[in-house]
């Protein structure tokens, strides 16, 4: 277990979230925070778990605890995993570098963006600890499998593949602010190529018209396949919504099944992800892990997952929230943080090990109405 400690000033995600605000810049904060549309599924992802209630066991003996799980064969200390953001360099000057420490130190997986600010072999080389490579598909091929190959030899555990995007969600703070990058922050992975920049000079999200004109919009399962061609690493499907995509997946040969909805940033109104995730972990049937990310800002929140059938959570913005807080640091108290409160969430429900942790112990709230008719 991580001997880390909790900062005491800011005392939760939320508060890590203010401080960033203000260390932020006023389009860097925008991008990290927003969703697409009306944000109707950036709000639904947090309420659906407010929706949840946990129902604790008692007098259950607590000596020998142990949150510790393995994914992919990997050992990590607690089930929570980075989430592949993009720009960490708006954050923190180290970006994707400083994550690549704090998740060591946290001794969790941390998963870099194929849109983060430094490439495969700096974050790779600024801290041990094992990773994996969140993948983007271009229209180029050549581009995508030299994204893979890299990976592959540097190391990188697995592929994530994000299949949610072959197109931007329309996010209209991005819109507004013209999102682009400040002339001290590429694309890592490209710097001394042509896709090192999002373009300036756009009356739109520079970010959407970078993937509206470079990533491959004819994405399907033959990708899948034609990815576990040309790799080795085990490949997870990020961005699955339904048990139907689910199922196909793992007959595709998926290592993983990552249950988002991209933090409420691509199709506006899609479910929350707690809310399907039940159904999915019943389709899957334990061939393969199922991971779950979106809304979750607290450990209770990892608890209902993990109770739901997730084998772990990836989270995204909280990260994020840490490392303009604070950097590496900071970003090292936000997992601590979220640590310890699956900790004590564990305790306080009778669960000494993440196996405690059976769906029973998680209910859906009536609704006032409902409860009236009873
Ligand atoms: C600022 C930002 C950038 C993101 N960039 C990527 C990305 O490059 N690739 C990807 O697969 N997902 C990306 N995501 C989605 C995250 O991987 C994850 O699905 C999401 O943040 C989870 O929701 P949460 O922020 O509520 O934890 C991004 C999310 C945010 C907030």
């Amino acid at each position: 277990m991580s001997q880390n400690t909790v900062a005491t000033d800011c005392l939760n995600v939320r508060e890590y979230e203010a401080r960033a605000k203000t260390n932020l810049a006023e389009m860097a904060y925008d991008y990290y925070a927003g969703g697409s549309w009306d944000e109707i599924t950036l709000r639904e992802n947090c309420t659906a778990f407010e929706r949840l209630a946990i129902m604790p066991h008692m007098l259950v003996d607590l000596t020998e605890f142990d949150m510790s799980t393995e994914i992919l064969g990997e050992k990590i200390s607690m089930p929570i995993i980075i989430a592949p953001t993009a720009f960490h360099g708006l954050a923190t000057p180290e970006g994707e570098k400083a994550t690549a420490r704090a998740a060591y130190r946290a001794q969790t997986i941390m998963t870099l963006s194929t849109l983060a600010n430094f490439s495969i072999e700096e974050v790779q080389a600024a801290a041990p600890g094992p990773k994996w490579f969140q993948l983007y598909v271009y229209k180029d091929r050549e581009v995508t499998k030299d994204l893979v190959q890299r990976a592959e030899a540097e190391g990188y555990k697995a592929l994530v593949l994000t299949v949610d995007s072959p197109l931007l969600g329309r996010r209209e703070k991005d819109v507004r602010n013209r999102f682009r990058l400040p002339d001290n922050c590429q694309l890592g992975h490209f710097v001394g190529g042509k896709l090192a920049n999002l373009p300036k000079d756009v009356e739109d999200s520079g970010l959407a018209h970078y993937i509206a004109s470079l990533y491959d919009v004819s994405l399907s399962w033959k990708h899948v396949e034609w990815l576990s061609e040309i790799t080795k690493l085990p490949i997870l499907l990020k961005g699955i919504l339904r048990a139907d995509d689910a199922a196909l997946g793992v007959k595709n040969g998926a290592a993983g099944i990552i249950v988002s909805n991209h933090g409420g940033r691509q199709l506006d109104s899609a479910p929350s992800t707690i809310s399907v995730l039940s159904e999915i972990v019943e389709a899957v049937d334990d061939r393969v892990p199922v991971l779950i990310d979106s809304g979750i800002r607290r450990g209770t929140d990892v608890f209902k997952a993990i109770a739901l059938g997730a084998k772990a959570v990836l989270t995204g913005r909280p990260v994020l929230w840490g490392l303009a807080s604070d950097g590496e640091n900071g970003a090292v108290e936000v997992l601590e943080l979220l640590r310890s409160e699956l900790k004590l969430t564990m305790q306080l429900s009778g669960c000494p090990k993440l196996k405690s942790i059976t769906p029973d112990m998680v209910r859906q709230k009536k609704p006032f109405w409902a409860l009236a008719k009873d």
